[in-house]
């Protein structure tokens, strides 16, 4: 049996977690195993293919990132491609990768990605791969599993940055806007929002209206708390409005939101006098050291992906329904992407220990 590992999407940390426990489980089976760069590309000419063995997975369970590299715009289906005309369009390179894995005499794949690669894995098994998905996304994002490994590592980091921020805010009676990650779900925002007793939180599930932002900082500073800590998910959007995109993509990339937070901290203090200061956390949140339960959760679905190709279940992703690690379609997963639910008891908390969503 020879299978191979692919890592696609933004990382996150807890990848190379996943890959040591994959591959050490397929090699104690007597299994050989190979390893995809960056995303697919490995196997459409870009990159390589590599062997993984025990002593290329030695030592990187804590570390951030893949060592198999990653890339946001490799999907197949829509691969980047110059034209004739020297404009950039894209074309289905597909067949070319079932060839591929072929001709490397790739029994199986572990696919690790969000729900971009989740959808392009399931594209795949339908034209006759054979495939196992591992759900990997800082947004908390993909439905059918309570979490991903890399949200708590995220949360963390984000948590860190609001504690910090609270001692310059108070210290100075500023408004400090943070932004953090979370394209379509504001998790990041609302669990480290909470976890750092913010004072407001801004999320892509609860449109907001920066009046009655500016109404909390205001009730606040009357009741002689002179700053304020506000946490906004990239996202997230006014009422009525936009989301804010941000600078140019490249071909084959999903736009990029987010650099929200200092226009909004430039009307707060036009509304409301205070000072106001604006800080993006934006990639440091994808990196550094998994936390501890981000990479035994990652260790888990690595083991559990590998008995899911002993099993055969092709087209399914590992999943944590705790207490246990179960397996679940791809299908299933993407049928409907995972938001925060405004009236989850994590929303009803916030609000009941006094943080606005705005609303
Ligand atoms: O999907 C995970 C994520 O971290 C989003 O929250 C964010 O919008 C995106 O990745 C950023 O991606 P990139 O690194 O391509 O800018």
């Amino acid at each position: 049996m020879r299978i191979a590992i692919s890592t696609g999407g933004g990382d996150a940390p807890g990848l190379n977690a996943v890959i040591r426990a994959a591959v050490l489980s397929a090699i104690n089976r007597g299994w050989e195993v190979l390893g995809i760069k960056r995303g697919f590309a490995g196997l459409l000419g870009e990159d390589e293919v590599i062997p993984l063995t025990r002593e290329s997975v030695r030592g990187i369970a804590h570390l951030g990132g893949t060592i198999l590299r990653t890339t946001n715009r490799g999907n197949p289906f829509h691969y980047p491609h110059r034209q004739a005309d020297g404009s950039m369009g894209e074309i289905d390179r597909s067949d070319e990768l079932i060839e591929a894995a072929t001709r490397h005499g790739i029994d199986a794949l572990i696919s690790i990605g969000g729900d971009g690669s989740l959808a392009i894995a399931q594209r795949l098994c339908d034209k006759g791969m054979r495939i196992v998905g591992v759900p990997k996304t800082i947004d908390n994002d993909v439905s059918g599993t309570i979490t991903t490994f890399g949200f708590d590592t995220a949360v963390n980091t984000a948590l860190e940055a609001i504690d910090k921020l609270h001692t310059t805010a108070e210290s100075h009676d500023r408004v400090i806007v943070l932004e953090v990650m979370g394209r379509d779900s504001g998790f990041i925002a609302l669990h480290s929002g909470l976890a750092g007793t913010a004072d407001v939180i801004l999320i892509p599930e609860i449109p907001y209206d920066l009046n009655k932002v500016c109404q909390k900082i205001m009730s606040r500073d009357r009741a002689g708390r002179h700053f304020s800590i506000v946490v906004v998910a990239e996202g997230a959007y006014p009422r009525g409005g936009e989301v804010s995109v941000m600078g140019e993509s490249l071909p084959g990339q999903a736009k990029r939101v987010g650099g929200l937070c200092e226009p909004i901290a430039r009307e707060i203090q036009r509304l409301t006098g205070k000072e106001s200061r604006s800080l993006v956390l934006g990639h440091l949140q994808r990196g550094g050291m998994p936390t501890g339960y981000d990479r035994l959760l990652a260790t888990r679905f690595g083991g559990a992906a590998v008995q899911a190709i002993a099993d055969e279940k092709w087209g399914h992703m590992v999943a944590l329904q705790s207490p246990y690690i179960v397996t679940i379609t791809i299908e299933e997963a993407l049928r409907e992407p995972k938001r925060v639910d405004p009236n989850h008891d994590v929303v009803q908390t916030a609000r009941m220990t006094g943080i606005s969503f705005g609303d």
